[in-house]
């Protein structure tokens, strides 16, 4: 993480880790490749979220060296501009249903984003970025994925790296790069002061 990133914008009450209001989502990645036993922890982190019935139904595929540009080109045009310079490219899918019934599981989208968010915490502390994205090509990786339809979704994407130059932007990027804000607490926690 670079030292000059301006995180004036965000305004955790005091005593809040700050791994959470540190992390944020840059677009300036520099190219240096996340070694694969890095790589492989970020996904073990993952493995420990919650998830309903414990049926972790998430699933990380990754990029590597030789297939890198088949997955940047899987995402949509305006997310490759800049994610083109990450080190790592990858997509989080879900299985549909519940392995114990069969039936849809309705939790699966959020278990699979508790997993994410630790991947995103893993990343930082190994000094990386990560960077998610709903701006993909979903039917086309699907394909890619060798994906069942019926069984699997595609969720996101989502770019790891080292955290890059800003002035290696396009202009309109460059200037959009810093940790955003965020609504007030309680926007959020709309019942925190009503009584009884
Ligand atoms: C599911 C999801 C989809 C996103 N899609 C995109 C995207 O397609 N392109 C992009 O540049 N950022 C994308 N983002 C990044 C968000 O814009 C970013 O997380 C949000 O503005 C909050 O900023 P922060 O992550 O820096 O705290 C996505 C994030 C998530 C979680």
């Amino acid at each position: 993480m670079s030292d000059a990133t301006d995180f004036s914008l965000r305004d955790p009450l005091s005593g809040v880790d700050p791994q959470f209001p540190t992390r944020w989502s840059p677009r300036a990645f520099k190219k240096t490749p996340v070694p694969d036993n890095v790589l492989a922890r970020l996904i073990d982190a993952a493995r420990f979220a919650p998830s309903c019935f414990n049926e972790q139904p998430w699933r990380f595929y990754t990029s590597n060296q030789q297939n890198f540009e088949e997955f940047l080109h899987l995402l949509l045009e305006g997310n490759q501009l800049w994610a083109k310079n990450a080190a790592v490219i990858g997509f989080l899918v879900v299985e549909r249903h519940f392995a114990r019934n069969n039936t849809e599981n309705q939790h699966a989208r959020f278990d699979a984003g508790a997993a994410w968010m630790s991947l995103c915490l893993q990343a930082q502390r190994e000094g990386l970025c990560s960077h998610g994205m709903g701006g993909i090509k979903y039917d086309e990786i699907a394909t890619y994925l060798q994906l069942d339809n019926n069984s699997h979704d595609v969720v996101m994407g989502f770019a790891i790296g080292e955290i890059g130059d800003k002035t290696d932007l396009p202009e309109a990027l460059a200037e959009k790069e810093q940790p955003s804000p965020r609504k007030p607490l309680d926007e959020i926690w709309p019942n925190r002061h009503s009584a009884g």
